[in-house]
C-alpha cells in the first residue's frame, strides 16, 4: 500500500467533515479499516461517499463554526503568511519531486518484473494487482488533491509519547498550535529565554518565525532539539515533547494579569476577562480555577475560559450585594487595572485516554463556567464521540449564557443542550430537587454507565448527584466535579 494512500484519523476526519470521535466510533465498530492509526483514502470514501466532492465539508465545517461558534479566534488566523506559505510549497515540492522519482523507479521495476513473468500465472496476477492498485476513483483523486493543499494550509503534528495530535494553522509556532489545540505542551517564558519548550524533532522540518535568545547547544541541535515557541511547521511533524495531562503535573503560579474587557452576560453575572503578560502566561488545564485578589479580597473561581484562548482568563462574576469582591468588581473595577493571579488549582479536568461519550451537568449558575471551558476543550480536541450538556438553574435567569449553548448545540455534530429549571428547592430541598431532576435526565441518556460524566455545583448538588448516578450504575471514577463552594 502506498504511504500517500493514508491519511492519519486527524487529516481524515477534517477531509470528511467530521470530528475525530464520530471518525474513532466508526473504527471501534469496525465500519472503517485502519492501519496503525492511519485510514486509506478509499476507504474514507467509502465510509463518507461524497463528502468531498460534493459539499466540500471541510470548508462548510469551518465557516459554520467560524460564523456561529466559538472558535472564531482559531480560525480567522488560518492564512500563513507568504514566507511560510511559500516554503511550505517548497517543502511540498521536494517531497513531491523525491516520490515521483521513487514511483518512476518503482514502475520500471514492476514493468520489468511483469515481461520476466510473462506467460507465468503469477504475471497475470501481478498485471491485474496493478491495474486494481493504479486505479484510484475521481473521489479518491479529489480527496488526495484536497490533502495536499491542509499540508501546505496547516501541517499535521504528532507528539511522542503520549500521541496527542494537532494541525499548525497559519504562521503559528508549534507551542501556539498546540495550545490552541487544548494541548498543555511544556513551556515557560513563549518568548524564546527559558527554553522549556525544547522538544526534538523526529521527523519532518521546521522553520524559524520569531526571534530567540536561549540558545540550545551543538549536540541538542545535532539531535534535532529545537524551541517550539520559535519555530513553525513547514511540513507534518513528529516530535518528541512533554505534555502535562494531569492537574498535579502543572507547576503552582503567581503572575499579574491585567483587566481587559467586563461585559454584562445578564443583569447578574459579568464576565471579567484578564489578559495575562505575553512573557509570563498561566499555564493551566482546562477546567482548573485560580485565586484572584481585587480590592483587597480574594476568591477562587473557576476559569471559564479554555487554555486554547492564549493569554486572555475568563471569569464568570456574580452579582452579590454585601461581598467585597463582587462589590468591587460591579462598582469599582476598571480597564487596565492589575490583578494578582495564583494557580492552578483544582483537578476537574479533561479525561484525555478516555473516548467515551461525555455528559455534562452545570448545577445553577455557579455550574456553568468550570464546565464550559471543559467543554471548549473538548471541543477543540475533537476526540468525543457526543457531547450532552444539561444546565440545570433555580429559576431561567441562571442560564446565563443561553446562546453560546445554542450555538454549540447548532454548530458542532453529536453536541445536545438541554436548559432545565428545577425551581427554587435547589438550593433548598437539594436533595429532592436533584434527586427528580436526574430521575428525568438519566432515562434519556443511553448507557449511562458507559459515559464520563462532568458535574459542576455547590457540595450539596454534587453529593446528590453522585449519590443519583451511582443508583444508575455508573461507577465512582467516571466521575469527576467542581465543588463551588
Ligand atoms: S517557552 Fe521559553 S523558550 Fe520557549
Amino acid at each position: 500500500m502506498a504511504t500517500t494512500d493514508l491519511l492519519t484519523l486527524s487529516r481524515a476526519a477534517r477531509l470528511a467533515g467530521v470530528t475525530r470521535g464520530v471518525l474513532q466510533k466508526k473504527v471501534r465498530d469496525g465500519d472503517l479499516r485502519s492501519f496503525e492509526g492511519k485510514v486509506r483514502v478509499a476507504d474514507l470514501v467509502e465510509a463518507f461517499p461524497g463528502t468531498a466532492i460534493e459539499d466540500n465539508a471541510e470548508l462548510a465545517r469551518v465557516s459554520q463554526i467560524k460564523e456561529r461558534a466559538f472558535a472564531r479566534r482559531v480560525y480567522e488566523r488560518a492564512l500563513p503568511d507568504k514566507e511560510v506559505l511559500a516554503a511550505r510549497v517548497g517543502a511540498l515540492g521536494r517531497d513531491l519531486a523525491v516520490a515521483n522519482a521513487r514511483a518512476d523507479r518503482l514502475q520500471s521495476l514492476l514493468s520489468e518484473l511483469g515481461q520476466r513473468l510473462e506467460g507465468h500465472s503469477l504475471g497475470a496476477w501481478l498485471r491485474h494487482q496493478l491495474e486494481i492498485g493504479m486505479a484510484a476513483s475521481d473521489d479518491e483523486q479529489e480527496l488526495l488533491a484536497q490533502e495536499g493543499v491542509m499540508r501546505v494550509m496547516a501541517p499535521h503534528v504528532k507528539v511522542t509519547p503520549g500521541g496527542q495530535e494537532f494541525f499548525v494553522e497559519g504562521a503559528d509556532t508549534v507551542l501556539e498550535a498546540a495550545l490552541h489545540a487544548g494541548i498543555a505542551m511544556a513551556y515557560g517564558c513563549s518568548g524564546g529565554n527559558c527554553g522549556e519548550c525544547k522538544a526534538r524533532v523526529v521527523a519532518g522540518t521546521l522553520r524559524q518565525v520569531r526571534h530567540h535568545d536561549y540558545r540550545l547547544t551543538e549536540a541538542e541541535r545535532q539531535n534535532g532539539w529545537a524551541l517550539m515557541c520559535s519555530h513553525t511547521a513547514l511540513t507534518d511533524l513528529v516530535i518528541e515533547a512533554q505534555v502535562a495531562r494531569f492537574a498535579n503535573e502543572i507547576p503552582e503560579q503567581s503572575i499579574t494579569a491585567h483587566v481587559r474587557k467586563m461585559e454584562n452576560l445578564s443583569d447578574e453575572v459579568m464576565l471579567l476577562e484578564l489578559l495575562t503578560p505575553r512573557s509570563n502566561r498561566l499555564r493551566f488545564l482546562a477546567g482548573q480555577g485560580a485565586q484572584v485578589t481585587l480590592g483587597g479580597a480574594s476568591a477562587t473561581w473557576p476559569i471559564a475560559s479554555c487554555p486554547c484562548e492564549e493569554r486572555r482568563l475568563h471569569f464568570h462574576v456574580r452579582r452579590m450585594p454585601g461581598n467585597v469582591i463582587s462589590d468591587y468588581v460591579f462598582g469599582r473595577l476598571r480597564i487596565g487595572e492589575a490583578v494578582p493571579v495564583a494557580g492552578p488549582v483544582g483537578d476537574f479536568v479533561l479525561r484525555e485516554d478516555s473516548a467515551r461519550p461525555l455528559v455534562f451537568i452545570a448545577w445553577g449558575w455557579q455550574g456553568f463556567a468550570p464546565v464550559k471551558s471543559v467543554i471548549e476543550h473538548a471541543l477543540a480536541q475533537e476526540s468525543a464521540e457526543s457531547i450532552d450538556l444539561y444546565w440545570i438553574g433555580a429559576q431561567g435567569s441562571d442560564h446565563y449564557h443561553p446562546r453560546l449553548c445554542r450555538s454549540w448545540a447548532e454548530a458542532i455534530d453529536n453536541f445536545r443542550y438541554t436548559p432545565l429549571i428545577a425551581g427554587a428547592g435547589l438550593h433548598g430541598e437539594v436533595v429532592r430537587a436533584v434527586r427528580s431532576t436526574l430521575g428525568e435526565i438519566l432515562p434519556e441518556i443511553e448507557t449511562p454507565a458507559e459515559r464520563d460524566f462532568y458535574v459542576a455545583g455547590d457540595s450539596a448538588q454534587i453529593d446528590a448527584t453522585r449519590a443519583a448516578l451511582a443508583e444508575h450504575g455508573v461507577p465512582a471514577e467516571r466521575l469527576a466535579t467542581w465543588t463551588a463552594d
